[in-house]
């Protein structure tokens, strides 16, 4: 086997090895089935239960009550930024957005398109998005407020939610089950798995039982909520291989690592270990406020592209990989999540370092 690197993609993204060493261990016998997990029944007895477990698991960990359905939703974070104002949006009455950068920006734009009445009621254009906007009124006819938790792109963070009179929609992608937080204001959370929960393709939902009243009668089947939650997200074939790992990954939070609290923990003494250096360094320079810094997404710039380009080639040479700034807004950036480990971060501060003495 070729060797593991330190995995810094923003998503997809590292999962933990022990959940890979698991896949891998029952992947061609699971649970005594002589089949592998993608080859059995999505209606066979030992899926329902992986189903149910990545259910019962993400209201344990999130302490969900009984008013939450968890449904598994294919198509990404992206799906959601059109299932959330279809299911969602009162006739008449104008859904509320926060546009705190790209990710925002897609969630507002696929409002509109579908012809609901949008307002973006703040926005952290003005400095580039590099913070969280804090000043808003939310209309107290709003349908709901929609934020994004965390801006990946950019590296911005809500540290607290906003107290507001309407129910909450979050966008959580980038910083789901990364942190404890009260749940119960939001009617809404959704996550694009394939960043601290699993692969790629498919969104977890959580949905408050309240909501799901909202949901138009004349949408299109898999386009609507209840369809998912009546039928415990087995409506038609789901994601079986991502809903699998997801339950692995929870598991692993909760077992190995200790939950939410627990998670947070190591995920701020990542953050502060990266912060730190980079504000002492006097040549890395974060891009986000202070105020505002993410714990999961930490971009980053050098005094030049040149040397930013030299700076990610000689990273991944050296067993870091990931370190790229997205496309739309170039440098670099290092993206930790959970399975992301301390001393990841530690190996990335120390090459940073040597990377300063050479070029700096
Ligand atoms: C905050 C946020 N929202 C939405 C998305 C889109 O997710 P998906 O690719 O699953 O549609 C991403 C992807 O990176 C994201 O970071």
């Amino acid at each position: 086997m070729g060797k593991r690197v330190h995995n810094f993609n923003a998503g997809p993204a590292a999962l933990p090895l022990p959940v890979l060493e698991q896949i891998r261990e029952e992947f061609l016998d699971f649970q005594g089935t002589g089949m592998s997990v993608i080859e059995i029944s999505h209606r066979s007895k030992q899926f329902d239960a992986v189903l149910n477990e990545a259910v019962q698991r993400t209201k344990r960990l999130l302490k969900l009550g009984d008013d939450f359905h968890v449904l598994f939703i294919q198509g990404g974070a992206s799906l959601q930024f059109a299932m959330v104002p279809m299911n969602l949006a009162l006739d008449g009455k104008p859904a509320d957005y926060i546009h705190s950068g790209n990710w925002a920006n897609n969630a507002i734009k696929e409002a509109k398109l579908i012809g609901k009445n949008v307002r973006v009621i703040a926005t952290s254009e003005d400095r580039n998005f590099s913070y969280m906007p804090t000043e808003f009124q939310v209309d107290k006819d709003a349908s709901y407020l929609h934020i994004t938790s965390n801006e990946t792109i950019r590296g911005t963070q809500w540290t607290q939610f906003p107290k507001v009179h309407v129910p909450l929609v979050g966008d959580m992608s980038s910083d789901f089950m990364s942190r404890p937080f009260d749940a119960r204001p939001f009617g809404l959370i959704y996550a694009g798995a394939q960043k601290n929960v699993g692969p790629s393709g498919s969104a977890v939902v959580i949905i408050r039982k309240d909501m799901i009243e909202r949901v138009p009668a004349n949408l299109p089947t898999m386009l609507k909520y209840t369809t998912f939650a009546e039928k415990n997200s087995l409506y038609n074939t789901p994601a079986c291989f991502v809903i699998y790992v997801i339950n692995l990954v929870l598991k692993w939070l909760e077992e190995k690592i200790g939950g939410l609290e627990a998670i947070e923990r190591i995920n701020c003494e990542k953050a502060k270990i990266l912060y730190d250096f980079m504000d002492q360094s006097g040549f890395y320079r974060g891009t986000a406020e202070k105020e505002s810094r993410s714990f999961m997404n930490i971009p980053f710039r050098l005094s030049s592209e040149e040397l930013e380009s030299k700076f990610v080639a000689e990273a991944t040479k050296a067993g870091l990989a990931g370190l790229k700034g997205h496309r739309s807004v170039g440098g670099c950036r290092a993206s930790i999540y959970n399975a992301t480990g301390i001393d990841a971060v530690k190996d990335l501060v120390s090459f940073m370092a040597d990377f300063q003495k050479k070029e700096g």
